[in-house]
């Protein structure tokens, strides 16, 4: 793929919009359904997160909204002048690789293209070659390939503690990386959440709530704690898809619970995202005036302050 000319991002006015979903302090589950109207939930304990910062977008059950949430979320930071790099940790055919699009440096030799697989097996390979420009001016990816699996059924020595490593020598400029995880809690999902300052944990408001699933999670989560990042938090829990009804009521109120720290989110339903990945595109370029992008927006004022580049 060849460099071409990169494209700014604008960021959406918020205006009357702000109307729908105000930011409260806890979840509604009490009023009456005709009055209860969604919010975005900051707790009082929440604090704006400092750059740089590594983001990981986690969810062991597939189809949560993790890739939608990683690149929307990464297109309103670019859109307040922050760079930020997508790492697609996902082997998976369709995923974050083939939604955005990248570009090899015309320099490079075919044998020189490395991806997120080489940098779990080759001690040579830096986080810098891997970070590709894409068409959005700020908005890097490190591109992953089905053979990434080989990280998973190979675990080569240092799997845990790679993407940290290298994340904590980069010296390149990123403001923000955000990992966008695949459905499942092996050795990839848990060396991102070891690089990670966040877990953002997207979860699909009409689906229902897997119990079972998110107790795992939660297991991973606190192994990780525990051991080898204690800093890690739960930064927000995102209600993707995201509709009025008494079961996304009832989800986000559990949620809300389970996570009394984290920011509780409703990124609201948008037909056009599956358009937007067909397009190759973000939704942010592709219908800028969604709703969707709207809320990943203020999501991302609340995850970073006021989410400007320093
Ligand atoms: N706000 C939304 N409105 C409508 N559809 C959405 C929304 N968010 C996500 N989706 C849809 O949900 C589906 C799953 O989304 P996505 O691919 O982001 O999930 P995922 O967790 O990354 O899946 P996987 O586990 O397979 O990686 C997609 O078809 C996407 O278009
Ligand atoms: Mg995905």
């Amino acid at each position: 793929m060849r460099e071409t000319q990169a494209q700014t991002v604008q960021v959406s006015a918020l205006s009357d919009d702000l109307a729908f979903l105000d930011i409260v302090t806890e979840w509604d589950v009490d009023s009456a359904y005709h009055e209860w109207k969604a919010g975005i939930v900051v707790p009082p304990t929440f604090l704006a997160g400092s750059l740089p910062r590594v983001i990981a977008i986690c969810n062991q059950k597939g189809g949560a909204g993790k890739t939608t949430t990683a690149l929307e979320l990464a297109m309103a930071l670019v859109a307040r002048g922050l760079r930020v790099r997508i790492i697609d940790a996902d082997p998976q055919e369709a995923s974050m690789t083939v939604w955005l699009r990248y570009f090899y440096p015309e320099a490079r030799a075919e044998a020189d293209r490395k991806n997120l697989m080489h940098l779990y097996f080759d001690q040579t390979v830096t986080l810098q070659q891997i970070t590709y420009a894409t068409p959005f001016e700020g908005l890097y990816l490190v591109p992953s390939f089905p053979d990434l699996e080989d990280v998973e059924t190979k675990h080569p020595a240092g799997t845990d503690t790679a993407l940290q490593y290298h994340l904590a020598k980069a010296d390149d400029g990123i403001d923000v990386t955000i990992i966008d995880c695949g459905p499942g809690l092996g050795p990839l999902t848990v060396s991102a959440l070891v690089a990670s300052h966040d877990v953002i944990i997207p979860v699909q408001a009409a689906s229902g709530l897997d119990v079972r699933g998110a107790a795992a999670l939660n297991r991973t989560i606190g192994s990780v704690q525990g051991r080898l990042n204690t800093e890690l938090r739960v930064a927000a829990v995102v209600l993707t898809d995201f509709e009025k009804s008494s079961l996304a009521r009832q989800i986000g109120g559990k949620l809300a619970k389970a996570y009394p720290n984290a920011v509780i989110l409703p990124a609201r339903t948008s037909v056009r995202i599956g358009e937007a990945q067909l397009a190759q595109q973000p939704l942010r370029t592709f219908a800028p005036s969604a709703t969707t992008v709207l809320d990943y927006d203020r999501g991302a004022s609340l995850l970073l302050g006021n989410g400007t580049a320093a």
